[in-house]
């Protein structure tokens, strides 16, 4: 299946956080810290935030559990039986904690994520070895929330406190400056009001908060000044932002954008996840405008039936999604658009589906990610009549996700001959070999000096791989003036 990365990707928080090791060597009190996270992009942010918080602790990142004094797992709750794994990995868990006791050193262990959020109080009544379960409104809680475990009490904090949260974060930005990655990803919004009816969203992060733009700018300054080139701002609606600027005026993504482009240093702007029905002028004039802003969109439309879409609570007709992605493309010919669908909602009968295959065939996407819908407690969705049985959900996806791998194989191929920026992110599996990043995100391999990791370079496509591109060093030239501006590679919205 065109798998979400993010989505079932686990990655371990352990390396973020050089501020941890310094404090820790400052204190002389090393602890030790193993975070675990599951899911998407937020919560690889909101690992590193947690090991920031917990650095003035005297807690260092390690990538060895066993090591650890404390273990956090940050839990994803989109998938089906994301509790369930949960509870599976906390019995592993517990093996570690018991051979830890008989050595006699202890070790704590928090749930934090939007599992925490959905179970609260169910996880330490399931598993006894947890004792902390944290919302993902609640990390700036954590060093206090850790006191009352040490007194011997088992913690649940699952409020939704947005506003201090966020008032933590700008704090987090006067914190020391540590060398970043060439990438990296900063929260901008959270939570969502949209209701689809198969998502759990609304309810495990809460109502839609946008941080202010003096926060997100000086982030986004200390970022650049340690490294970073890249920024993909997030959101679980990013561009429903409406963020609070200097003056008190309102400023959507587009403005926001604007000014995070006057960063020095910011070479490239991402965002992620959109809805069609926030995406306004004033964001697509930016993909015109803004050298910086890549040429690159993933606005999710799940399903391509108007029936569907209505059940769905989407809030759009196919029609308005066409006519959307045409201004769009208007704006920024060439961009490379991405979506996720659900395969089986409710109803969803075979001309519905191909209603959404249409739609597809119409839009030419450059890659997408396709889920079989999996009923969430207490959506609305859930409680549908009409559920596809499952061999019909498996089949339509597998027709859906060849057609989705045939397009985005066409746009690779679109690429070759064609010279780009690279932005060099690390070294690759071969000696030698450097891996970087397109302008239309796809991952690009190619010969090049390790000096050059974190700088972008004019790189000729030489090559196409089933999701990545190969590429040359164009000897000499650092950055083209490349703007993303080339024809679309598919058939145009209609
Ligand atoms: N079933 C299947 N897929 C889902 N998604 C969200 N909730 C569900 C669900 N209940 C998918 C949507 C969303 C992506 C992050 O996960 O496509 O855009
Ligand atoms: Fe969930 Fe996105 Fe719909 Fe919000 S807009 S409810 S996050 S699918």
């Amino acid at each position: 299946m065109t798998s979400r990365p993010e989505a079932d990707q686990e990655t371990t928080a352990s390396a973020v956080s050089l501020t941890a090791e310094k404090t820790a060597a400052v204190t002389g009190n090393t602890r030790k810290v193993f975070v675990r996270t599951y899911g998407c992009q937020m919560n690889v942010y909101d690992s590193e935030r947690m090991t920031d918080v917990l650095a003035p602790e005297g807690f260092q990142a390690t990538e060895n559990m066993e090591d650890a004094d404390l273990v956090i797992l940050n839990t994803c709750h989109i998938r089906e039986k994301a509790a369930e794994k949960v509870y599976s990995e906390l019995g592993r868990i517990r093996k570690v904690k018991e051979a830890r006791a008989k050595s006699g050193r202890e070790m704590m262990v928090g749930v934090a994520g939007c599992v925490a959020q959905a179970e609260g109080e169910e996880i330490s009544r399931r598993a006894p070895i947890v004792d902390l379960v944290v919302g993902p409104q609640s990390y700036h809680q954590l060093p206090a929330l850790l006191d009352k475990v040490r007194q011997g009490k088992k913690v649940v904090e699952t409020e939704f406190d947005i506003d201090a949260k966020f008032d933590h974060l700008s704090a987090r930005a006067q914190t020391p400056l540590k060398k970043r990655p060439p990438s990296a990803f900063l929260t901008v919004q959270e939570g969502c009001d949209k209701f689809c009816t198969f998502c759990v969203v609304p309810y495990t992060r809460g109502a839609e908060v946008s941080r202010s733009v003096a926060q997100i700018v000086s982030e986004a300054e200390r970022m650049a000044a340690s490294g970073v080139r890249e920024v993909t701002l997030l959101g679980q609606n990013v561009n429903a932002y409406h963020g609070v600027s200097p003056d008190g005026a309102t400023w959507g993504l587009g403005r926001l954008l604007r000014r995070l482009s006057e960063i020095d240093g910011l070479d490239r702007l991402r965002y992620t996840t959109s809805h069609p029905r926030d995406m306004d002028d004033d964001l697509i004039d930016a993909h015109r405008d803004l050298k910086t802003l890549m040429p690159y969109l993933h606005l999710p439309v799940q399903s391509g039936s108007d029936a569907i879409l209505k059940a769905m609570n989407r809030r759009h007709t196919r029609d308005e999604y066409f006519r959307l992605i045409d201004r769009i493309r208007d704006a920024a010919p060439g961009i490379a658009l991405s979506g996720d669908f659900i395969i089986g909602f409710p109803g969803e009968t075979d001309r519905d589906f191909e209603d959404t295959m249409d739609l597809i065939r119409r839009v030419g996407y450059g890659s997408a990610f396709s889920f079989k819908y999996s009923p969430r407690p207490g959506t609305p969705g859930a409680a549908m009549d009409d559920q596809v049985p499952e061999d019909v959900k498996s089949t339509r996806l597998a027709a859906l996700q060849d057609l989705v791998s045939e397009q985005q194989k066409a746009f690779n191929t679109s690429r070759l001959g064609m010279t780009c920026d690279v932005l060099l992110e690390k070294v690759g599996r071969n000696p030698g070999q450097l891996v970087g990043k397109s302008p239309w995100l796809q991952p690009v391999q190619l010969d090049a000096p390790e000096n050059l990791i974190g700088g972008i370079q004019a790189v000729e496509i030489v090559g196409t791989g089933s999701n990545s591109l190969f590429g040359r060093l164009i000897d000499g030239q650092d950055e083209t003036d490349f703007t993303g501006a080339i024809p679309a590679p598919a058939a145009q919205a209609g």
